[in-house]
């Protein structure tokens, strides 16, 4: 009887505890799965024929090699955006930009900087949870060449690692706006000077045991360059506006965005075409890189977004999603910042000079 009591005290504790928890927190809460659910294959048939033969999916489904063997608890695992903790938020401006501003009916960063061709690479993230970190160094990276012109690929690896519990819990998941600020106080080296962890990719049955995150080394490998000269720097920290029209021309005016969405099963599935949800249990939430938009031939406006699951996953590694109807949650928090000079520009009195993007 005491050990009963026991139990459905702690019970209540932590019902309290989640409550507490529920009103401090902002964004994506996955759904309970069951041990059985979690233990499944996250690629079925059923569902590439549920997509496929709907008429108004809009989207094709495949078992996509990246995820053919894959269970549900280790697709759920890369989904590593946790929600974020309110007062990540206080002192972060929302970015809204001038509604005249004149902006095209499609728009891919890719040809709109060829000379940056980081904005088109597809990473892998491996088996950890670490989406959050990816798509903020990706944007912060391709922001640096808009911005400076200057081929670059920063390191996840300093980020994932070293930001510690102010971005979450590194491979079990974080927050991309703590990310973001992150570089703003701590800046972030450089992928040669650290470079991501797993390299290896899921070779060995299952991608089990699960890597933990890797510990921060705050050294560069090799002796070529000293961790602080490595260190890249941003000015600003801020989320965008949660509509269409400013999260375009924040991507117009200064690059691509690291933006955050609920997945759901289908999403695993996701082949060609401008991806709504069609069916499924909520799984986790995930961040990418937004790197434009336009209309389809049908005419439905979607995002274009560049993935972390390798190019064996979706259209080459990218996917479109349906834009302007929030979608997923899509719009809800895209977040950014601008690159700074500092570090990188030896020219002492040049420096100050150097072009500012307006935001
Ligand atoms: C999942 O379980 C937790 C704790 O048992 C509960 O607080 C939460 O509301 C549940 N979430 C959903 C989506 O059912
Ligand atoms: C999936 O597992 C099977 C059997 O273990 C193996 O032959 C196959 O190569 C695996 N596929 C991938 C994409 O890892
Ligand atoms: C970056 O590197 C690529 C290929 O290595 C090159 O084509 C491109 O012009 C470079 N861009 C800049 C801004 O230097």
């Amino acid at each position: 009887m005491a050990v009963y009591n026991t139990k459905l005290c702690l019970a209540s504790v932590f019902l309290l505890l989640g409550l507490v928890l529920a009103f401090d927190l902002q964004g994506i809460a996955a759904e309970n799965l069951t041990k059985q659910k979690l233990n499944s294959k996250i690629l079925q048939d059923e569902i590439v024929k549920k997509v496929n033969q709907n008429p108004n999916a809009g989207w094709k489904a495949a078992i996509n090699d990246r995820f053919s063997n894959a269970t549900v608890a280790e697709f759920k695992r890369l989904l590593g955006v946790k929600p974020t903790p309110k007062k990540h938020f206080l002192g972060v401006p929302i970015v809204s930009h001038d509604p005249s501003l004149k902006l095209p009916k499609d728009f891919d960063a890719r040809a709109n900087w060829p000379q940056c061709t980081s904005i088109g690479k597809i990473l892998g993230l491996g088996h950890c949870g670490s989406c959050w970190a990816f798509g903020a160094v990706e944007s912060l990276s391709d922001r640096f060449c808009i911005q400076f012109g200057m081929n670059i690929t920063l390191s996840v690896n300093d980020l994932l690692a070293c930001c510690g519990f102010r971005c979450g819990d590194g491979c079990d998941g974080g927050y991309p706006v703590a990310a973001w600020q992150y570089f703003s106080y701590s800046g972030v080296v450089t992928e040669e000077c650290d470079p991501y962890f797993d390299n290896t990719g899921c070779s060995h049955p299952g991608c089990e045991p699960a890597y933990p995150t890797p510990k921060c080394s705050r050294k560069c490998v090799g002796d070529n360059k000293l961790w602080s000269e490595s260190k890249h720097y941003s000015v600003s920290t801020y989320t965008v506006e949660s509509n269409p029209q400013d999260i375009m021309a924040e991507v117009y005016k200064n690059g691509p965005v690291e933006v955050s969405f609920t997945v759901y099963e289908d999403f695993a599935h996701y082949k060609s075409g401008v991806y709504k949800h069609i069916t499924g249990a909520n799984i986790g939430g995930h961040a990418v890189k937004l790197i434009g938009w336009g209309t389809t031939k049908e005419g439905e406006d979607y995002w274009l977004l560049a993935n972390q699951w390798n190019r064996g996953w979706g259209d080459d590694g990218y996917f479109m999603i349906r834009r302007g109807t929030n979608e997923c949650g899509i719009e809800d928090e895209p977040v950014a910042g601008l690159p700074s000079s500092k570090n990188v520009f030896k020219v002492d009195a040049g420096s100050n000079d150097l072009p500012v993007a307006s935001v």
